[in-house]
Protein backbone atom coordinates (compact mmCIF):
# COMPACT_ATOMS: atom_id res chain seq x y z
CA UNK A 1 0.00 0.00 0.00
CA UNK A 2 1.26 3.76 -1.11
CA UNK A 3 1.84 5.27 1.84
CA UNK A 4 1.79 9.50 2.87
CA UNK A 5 4.68 10.67 4.21
CA UNK A 6 3.51 11.17 7.94
CA UNK A 7 2.78 7.30 8.19
CA UNK A 8 6.35 6.12 7.71
CA UNK A 9 7.75 9.00 9.66
CA UNK A 10 5.35 8.04 12.77
CA UNK A 11 6.38 4.15 12.08
CA UNK A 12 10.31 4.87 11.56
CA UNK A 13 11.67 1.67 13.57
CA UNK A 14 10.05 -0.64 10.70
CA UNK A 15 12.93 0.90 8.58
CA UNK A 16 15.05 -0.77 10.52
CA UNK A 17 17.23 -3.75 9.46
CA UNK A 18 15.80 -6.66 11.36
CA UNK A 19 12.87 -4.63 12.65
CA UNK A 20 10.50 -8.01 11.88
CA UNK A 21 12.21 -9.60 14.53
CA UNK A 22 11.20 -7.63 17.87
CA UNK A 23 8.74 -5.09 16.99
CA UNK A 24 10.22 -2.41 18.83
CA UNK A 25 8.89 1.11 18.49
CA UNK A 26 12.08 2.40 18.36
CA UNK A 27 15.52 0.93 16.75
CA UNK A 28 18.96 0.10 18.55
CA UNK A 29 21.43 1.97 18.41
CA UNK A 30 24.91 0.02 16.97
CA UNK A 31 27.33 2.18 18.36
CA UNK A 32 30.46 0.21 16.94
CA UNK A 33 33.00 0.70 14.56
CA UNK A 34 33.21 -3.14 13.56
CA UNK A 35 31.20 -6.38 12.97
CA UNK A 36 32.36 -9.79 13.19
CA UNK A 37 32.09 -11.00 9.35
CA UNK A 38 31.93 -14.80 10.49
CA UNK A 39 28.99 -14.45 12.89
CA UNK A 40 26.72 -13.42 9.80
CA UNK A 41 25.02 -14.90 7.00
CA UNK A 42 22.55 -13.57 4.74
CA UNK A 43 21.93 -11.26 2.05
CA UNK A 44 23.09 -8.07 4.04
CA UNK A 45 26.72 -8.33 5.51
CA UNK A 46 28.24 -5.90 7.67
CA UNK A 47 31.64 -4.87 8.40
CA UNK A 48 32.87 -1.10 9.34
CA UNK A 49 31.10 1.53 10.49
CA UNK A 50 32.29 4.04 7.92
CA UNK A 51 30.77 1.92 5.22
CA UNK A 52 27.63 0.92 6.84
CA UNK A 53 25.69 0.41 10.12
CA UNK A 54 22.26 -0.90 10.91
CA UNK A 55 21.23 2.15 13.07
CA UNK A 56 22.68 4.51 9.38
CA UNK A 57 20.60 2.07 7.44
CA UNK A 58 17.52 2.51 9.01
CA UNK A 59 17.40 6.32 8.53
CA UNK A 60 18.78 5.99 5.29
CA UNK A 61 16.21 3.43 4.08
CA UNK A 62 13.22 5.85 5.28
CA UNK A 63 14.88 9.22 3.57
CA UNK A 64 14.92 7.12 0.29
CA UNK A 65 11.01 5.71 0.88
CA UNK A 66 9.71 9.45 1.61
CA UNK A 67 11.72 11.34 -0.91
CA UNK A 68 10.87 8.47 -3.23
CA UNK A 69 14.91 7.39 -4.05
CA UNK A 70 16.79 4.57 -5.14
CA UNK A 71 19.14 4.48 -2.22
CA UNK A 72 20.04 7.08 0.69
CA UNK A 73 23.91 8.49 1.95
CA UNK A 74 23.33 9.82 5.63
CA UNK A 75 26.08 12.66 6.42
CA UNK A 76 27.46 14.34 9.76
CA UNK A 77 26.78 17.58 8.44
CA UNK A 78 24.43 19.19 6.04
CA UNK A 79 27.29 20.51 4.24
CA UNK A 80 28.80 17.06 4.06
CA UNK A 81 26.31 15.83 2.08
CA UNK A 82 26.89 19.38 -0.68
CA UNK A 83 30.54 18.49 -0.19
CA UNK A 84 29.41 14.42 -1.36
CA UNK A 85 27.59 15.92 -4.21
CA UNK A 86 30.58 17.00 -5.37
CA UNK A 87 32.78 14.69 -4.90
CA UNK A 88 30.29 12.07 -6.79
CA UNK A 89 29.35 14.16 -9.33
CA UNK A 90 32.26 16.63 -10.54
CA UNK A 91 35.98 16.29 -11.56
CA UNK A 92 38.74 18.46 -12.54
CA UNK A 93 37.79 21.01 -14.95
CA UNK A 94 34.09 20.24 -14.47
CA UNK A 95 31.50 22.37 -15.29
CA UNK A 96 28.69 23.68 -12.79
CA UNK A 97 25.45 25.55 -13.26
CA UNK A 98 24.22 27.16 -9.40
CA UNK A 99 21.34 29.64 -8.39
CA UNK A 100 22.76 32.14 -7.48
CA UNK A 101 21.07 32.68 -4.27
CA UNK A 102 22.80 29.53 -2.67
CA UNK A 103 23.55 29.07 1.41
CA UNK A 104 26.96 30.70 2.20
CA UNK A 105 28.68 27.37 2.89
CA UNK A 106 27.88 26.13 -0.68
CA UNK A 107 29.13 29.35 -1.96
CA UNK A 108 32.27 28.37 -0.33
CA UNK A 109 32.93 25.20 -1.10
CA UNK A 110 32.23 26.57 -4.64
CA UNK A 111 34.99 28.44 -4.15
CA UNK A 112 37.34 25.70 -3.13
CA UNK A 113 36.47 23.78 -5.80
CA UNK A 114 37.01 26.21 -8.34
CA UNK A 115 40.40 27.17 -6.74
CA UNK A 116 41.62 23.74 -6.17
CA UNK A 117 39.98 21.48 -8.74
CA UNK A 118 39.43 24.34 -11.79
CA UNK A 119 35.72 23.84 -11.33
CA UNK A 120 33.83 26.42 -13.49
CA UNK A 121 31.14 27.59 -11.90
CA UNK A 122 28.20 29.39 -13.79
CA UNK A 123 25.86 31.60 -11.29
CA UNK A 124 22.48 32.42 -12.96
CA UNK A 125 18.95 33.29 -11.75
CA UNK A 126 17.03 30.29 -12.31
CA UNK A 127 13.71 32.14 -12.56
CA UNK A 128 15.15 33.87 -16.29
CA UNK A 129 15.00 30.66 -18.23
CA UNK A 130 16.94 32.19 -21.26
CA UNK A 131 20.11 32.63 -19.14
CA UNK A 132 19.90 29.13 -17.83
CA UNK A 133 19.66 27.97 -21.37
CA UNK A 134 22.11 29.99 -22.71
CA UNK A 135 24.85 28.51 -20.66
CA UNK A 136 23.41 25.16 -20.90
CA UNK A 137 23.86 25.26 -24.40
CA UNK A 138 27.07 27.02 -24.46
CA UNK A 139 29.16 24.96 -21.65
CA UNK A 140 29.13 21.13 -20.87
CA UNK A 141 27.01 21.35 -17.70
CA UNK A 142 27.54 18.40 -15.36
CA UNK A 143 25.23 19.08 -12.61
CA UNK A 144 22.78 21.73 -12.24
CA UNK A 145 21.80 22.76 -8.55
CA UNK A 146 19.83 24.83 -6.63
CA UNK A 147 17.46 25.61 -3.47
CA UNK A 148 13.74 25.79 -3.28
CA UNK A 149 12.92 28.27 -1.87
CA UNK A 150 16.57 29.98 -1.51
CA UNK A 151 18.20 30.78 1.20
CA UNK A 152 18.48 34.02 2.05
CA UNK A 153 16.24 35.14 -0.80
CA UNK A 154 13.16 32.55 -0.05
CA UNK A 155 12.47 32.42 -4.36
CA UNK A 156 10.86 29.60 -5.58
CA UNK A 157 12.43 27.58 -8.27
CA UNK A 158 10.09 25.39 -10.85
CA UNK A 159 11.68 22.28 -10.42
CA UNK A 160 9.96 20.60 -13.25
CA UNK A 161 11.29 23.45 -15.75
CA UNK A 162 14.47 23.24 -14.16
CA UNK A 163 15.08 19.26 -14.33
CA UNK A 164 13.62 19.18 -17.99
CA UNK A 165 15.88 21.70 -19.25
CA UNK A 166 18.92 19.70 -17.76
CA UNK A 167 17.69 16.13 -19.01
CA UNK A 168 17.62 18.07 -22.68
CA UNK A 169 21.36 19.10 -22.11
CA UNK A 170 22.36 15.75 -20.60
CA UNK A 171 23.30 17.45 -16.91
CA UNK A 172 22.37 15.96 -13.40
CA UNK A 173 20.10 18.06 -11.57
CA UNK A 174 20.53 18.25 -7.68
CA UNK A 175 17.94 20.13 -5.34
CA UNK A 176 18.89 21.32 -1.45
CA UNK A 177 15.59 20.39 0.02
CA UNK A 178 16.62 21.60 3.37
CA UNK A 179 13.62 24.17 3.82
CA UNK A 180 11.23 22.71 2.21
CA UNK A 181 12.06 19.10 3.23
CA UNK A 182 9.98 15.98 2.16
CA UNK A 183 6.94 16.91 4.36
CA UNK A 184 6.55 19.67 1.61
CA UNK A 185 8.26 18.91 -1.59
CA UNK A 186 9.68 15.43 -3.35
CA UNK A 187 12.13 16.91 -6.06
CA UNK A 188 12.91 13.25 -7.36
CA UNK A 189 9.60 12.96 -8.31
CA UNK A 190 9.61 16.17 -9.97
CA UNK A 191 12.28 15.68 -12.55
CA UNK A 192 15.60 16.05 -9.83
CA UNK A 193 18.22 13.16 -9.68
CA UNK A 194 19.34 14.01 -6.14
CA UNK A 195 17.68 15.66 -3.05
CA UNK A 196 20.00 16.95 -0.49
CA UNK A 197 19.39 18.42 2.65
CA UNK A 198 20.45 19.47 6.04
CA UNK A 199 18.59 17.51 8.52
CA UNK A 200 20.12 20.09 11.40
CA UNK A 201 17.38 21.85 10.93
CA UNK A 202 13.26 21.62 10.32
CA UNK A 203 14.17 17.56 10.12
CA UNK A 204 16.05 17.09 13.39
CA UNK A 205 14.00 19.94 14.48
CA UNK A 206 15.06 20.88 18.17
CA UNK A 207 18.78 22.24 17.44
CA UNK A 208 20.31 19.72 19.19
CA UNK A 209 22.89 18.18 16.17
CA UNK A 210 23.91 18.81 12.97
CA UNK A 211 23.65 16.41 10.24
CA UNK A 212 22.69 15.78 6.61
CA UNK A 213 21.37 13.62 3.96
CA UNK A 214 21.49 13.02 0.26
CA UNK A 215 18.96 10.86 -1.70
CA UNK A 216 20.01 9.54 -5.51
CA UNK A 217 17.52 8.83 -7.93
CA UNK A 218 18.30 5.59 -9.78
CA UNK A 219 20.14 2.55 -7.95
CA UNK A 220 23.83 3.46 -10.10
CA UNK A 221 23.88 7.20 -8.87
CA UNK A 222 23.05 5.68 -5.00
CA UNK A 223 25.91 3.12 -5.91
CA UNK A 224 27.94 6.12 -6.33
CA UNK A 225 27.31 7.82 -3.59
CA UNK A 226 27.76 5.49 -0.83
CA UNK A 227 30.98 4.52 -2.86
CA UNK A 228 32.33 8.52 -2.52
CA UNK A 229 30.56 8.00 1.24
CA UNK A 230 32.80 5.28 2.55
CA UNK A 231 36.24 6.62 0.56
CA UNK A 232 35.94 10.12 1.86
CA UNK A 233 34.24 9.08 5.23
CA UNK A 234 31.41 11.31 4.88
CA UNK A 235 29.00 8.72 6.76
CA UNK A 236 27.13 9.65 9.73
CA UNK A 237 27.50 8.42 13.24
CA UNK A 238 24.59 6.14 14.82
CA UNK A 239 24.16 8.68 18.38
CA UNK A 240 23.69 11.24 16.10
CA UNK A 241 20.90 9.34 13.59
CA UNK A 242 19.18 8.71 16.92
CA UNK A 243 19.82 11.99 18.02
CA UNK A 244 17.77 13.21 14.15
CA UNK A 245 15.01 10.38 14.87
CA UNK A 246 13.43 11.87 17.79
CA UNK A 247 12.26 14.71 16.16
CA UNK A 248 11.33 12.76 12.87
CA UNK A 249 8.05 11.93 13.81
CA UNK A 250 6.86 15.28 14.60
CA UNK A 251 7.77 17.06 11.48
CA UNK A 252 4.39 17.50 10.03
CA UNK A 253 2.91 19.09 12.78
CA UNK A 254 5.87 20.75 13.72
CA UNK A 255 6.22 22.41 9.85
CA UNK A 256 2.44 23.56 10.06
CA UNK A 257 3.16 25.59 13.46
CA UNK A 258 6.17 27.41 12.17
CA UNK A 259 4.17 28.41 8.99
CA UNK A 260 1.34 29.60 10.87
CA UNK A 261 3.35 31.27 13.14
CA UNK A 262 5.53 32.70 10.61
CA UNK A 263 2.15 34.15 8.40
CA UNK A 264 1.23 35.74 11.49
CA UNK A 265 4.72 37.60 12.26
CA UNK A 266 5.00 38.68 8.37
CA UNK A 267 1.90 40.04 8.13
CA UNK A 268 2.55 41.57 11.00
CA UNK A 269 6.03 43.36 9.81
CA UNK A 270 4.43 44.12 6.51
CA UNK A 271 2.35 46.35 8.08
CA UNK A 272 4.86 48.51 10.08
CA UNK A 273 6.86 51.71 9.13
CA UNK A 274 10.13 51.02 9.84
CA UNK A 275 10.08 48.02 7.40
CA UNK A 276 10.93 48.21 3.56
CA UNK A 277 10.24 44.66 2.96
CA UNK A 278 8.76 41.27 3.81
CA UNK A 279 9.85 38.16 0.93
CA UNK A 280 7.67 35.26 2.99
CA UNK A 281 6.35 32.68 0.11
CA UNK A 282 3.30 32.71 1.82
CA UNK A 283 2.49 36.45 1.63
CA UNK A 284 0.54 37.41 -1.23
CA UNK A 285 3.01 40.01 -2.33
CA UNK A 286 5.78 37.11 -2.97
CA UNK A 287 6.24 37.26 -6.50
CA UNK A 288 5.90 33.09 -6.45
CA UNK A 289 3.19 32.99 -4.39
CA UNK A 290 1.21 30.75 -6.53
CA UNK A 291 4.50 28.63 -7.59
CA UNK A 292 5.09 27.82 -3.77
CA UNK A 293 1.75 27.05 -2.99
CA UNK A 294 1.52 24.35 -5.54
CA UNK A 295 4.89 23.24 -5.28
CA UNK A 296 5.01 23.01 -1.63
CA UNK A 297 2.81 21.10 0.90
CA UNK A 298 3.58 23.34 4.19
CA UNK A 299 5.63 26.52 3.63
CA UNK A 300 8.48 26.73 5.80
CA UNK A 301 8.70 29.36 8.31
CA UNK A 302 11.98 31.38 7.42
CA UNK A 303 11.54 34.80 5.68
CA UNK A 304 13.39 37.97 5.14
CA UNK A 305 13.18 41.30 5.84
CA UNK A 306 14.42 44.68 4.98
CA UNK A 307 14.77 47.05 7.59
CA UNK A 308 14.87 51.00 6.67
CA UNK A 309 18.06 51.57 7.75
CA UNK A 310 21.44 49.14 9.01
CA UNK A 311 20.83 51.11 12.41
CA UNK A 312 17.12 49.77 13.21
CA UNK A 313 17.81 46.24 11.83
CA UNK A 314 20.92 45.89 14.31
CA UNK A 315 19.35 48.31 17.22
CA UNK A 316 16.13 45.48 16.82
CA UNK A 317 18.32 42.37 16.96
CA UNK A 318 20.14 43.62 19.81
CA UNK A 319 17.10 44.57 21.99
CA UNK A 320 14.86 41.17 21.37
CA UNK A 321 14.52 39.03 24.65
CA UNK A 322 13.08 36.11 22.64
CA UNK A 323 14.51 35.88 19.85
CA UNK A 324 18.58 34.71 19.80
CA UNK A 325 20.83 35.98 17.50
CA UNK A 326 21.66 32.83 15.54
CA UNK A 327 22.71 31.48 12.81
CA UNK A 328 20.68 27.97 11.38
CA UNK A 329 16.91 27.79 11.26
CA UNK A 330 14.30 25.02 12.04
CA UNK A 331 14.13 24.92 16.01
CA UNK A 332 11.58 25.06 18.39
CA UNK A 333 13.49 28.72 19.47
CA UNK A 334 12.35 31.96 16.95
CA UNK A 335 16.18 33.23 15.64
CA UNK A 336 16.89 36.17 13.85
CA UNK A 337 20.50 36.97 12.04
CA UNK A 338 21.73 39.41 9.64
CA UNK A 339 22.85 37.22 6.32
CA UNK A 340 25.61 39.24 5.48
CA UNK A 341 26.91 39.09 9.06
CA UNK A 342 26.50 35.23 9.48
CA UNK A 343 25.21 32.56 7.26
CA UNK A 344 26.12 34.25 4.41
CA UNK A 345 29.43 35.88 5.00
CA UNK A 346 31.29 33.89 2.61
CA UNK A 347 29.40 36.43 -0.15
CA UNK A 348 31.51 40.00 -0.73
CA UNK A 349 28.59 43.18 -0.98
CA UNK A 350 28.05 42.94 -4.74
CA UNK A 351 27.40 39.20 -4.54
CA UNK A 352 24.44 39.92 -1.79
CA UNK A 353 23.17 42.87 -3.77
CA UNK A 354 23.23 41.08 -6.74
CA UNK A 355 20.48 38.87 -5.21
CA UNK A 356 18.68 41.35 -3.54
CA UNK A 357 20.17 40.95 -0.10
CA UNK A 358 21.90 43.92 2.27
CA UNK A 359 23.22 45.14 5.35
CA UNK A 360 19.67 45.87 6.70
CA UNK A 361 18.10 42.48 5.49
CA UNK A 362 17.39 40.68 8.52
CA UNK A 363 16.44 36.62 8.08
CA UNK A 364 13.72 35.28 10.45
CA UNK A 365 14.02 31.85 11.74
CA UNK A 366 9.90 31.66 13.74
CA UNK A 367 9.89 28.69 16.35
CA UNK A 368 6.99 27.09 18.06
CA UNK A 369 6.58 29.91 20.95
CA UNK A 370 3.47 31.53 21.34
CA UNK A 371 3.01 34.34 18.96
CA UNK A 372 1.65 37.14 20.92
CA UNK A 373 4.59 36.78 22.90
CA UNK A 374 7.09 36.72 19.90
CA UNK A 375 4.86 40.17 18.46
CA UNK A 376 5.12 41.39 21.60
CA UNK A 377 9.15 40.99 22.19
CA UNK A 378 9.09 42.45 18.31
CA UNK A 379 7.43 45.71 19.61
CA UNK A 380 9.40 46.61 22.41
CA UNK A 381 12.93 45.97 20.31
CA UNK A 382 11.74 48.95 18.00
CA UNK A 383 10.07 50.93 20.45
C1 LIG B 1 20.17 25.45 2.38
C2 LIG B 1 21.25 24.86 3.24
N1 LIG B 1 21.94 23.80 2.80
C3 LIG B 1 22.93 23.25 3.53
C4 LIG B 1 23.27 23.75 4.77
C5 LIG B 1 24.39 23.12 5.55
O1 LIG B 1 23.90 22.37 6.61
P1 LIG B 1 24.71 22.13 7.97
O2 LIG B 1 24.77 23.42 8.68
O3 LIG B 1 23.89 21.08 8.66
O4 LIG B 1 26.06 21.64 7.59
C6 LIG B 1 22.58 24.86 5.27
C7 LIG B 1 22.94 25.43 6.58
O5 LIG B 1 22.45 26.44 7.00
C8 LIG B 1 21.55 25.45 4.48
O6 LIG B 1 20.88 26.52 4.89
Amino acid sequence: MKKHVETSLSHIAKFAPFAEQTGASHFPIYNTGTFDLKKQDGDKIYDYTRSDNPTREMLENLFTEVEGGAGCVCTHTGIASVALLFETTLKANSHILVEADCYGGTFRLLKIFKEKYNVTVHFADFLEFDQMEEILKNNPIDLVLCESPTNPGLKIIDLKKVGILAKQNNALFAVDNSLATFISQQPLKLGADFSLFSTTKYISGHGAVVAGAIVAKTPELAEQIHYYANAGGRSQNPMDVYLITLGIPTLKVRMLEHEKNSIVIAQYLEKQNYIKKVTHPSLKSHPQYDLANEQMKYIPGLFCVDFNSIELAEQFIENTKIFGEKCSFGSPDSRVEIPAKISHATFSKEELAAIGISDSTVRFSIGLENVEDLIKDIEQAIE
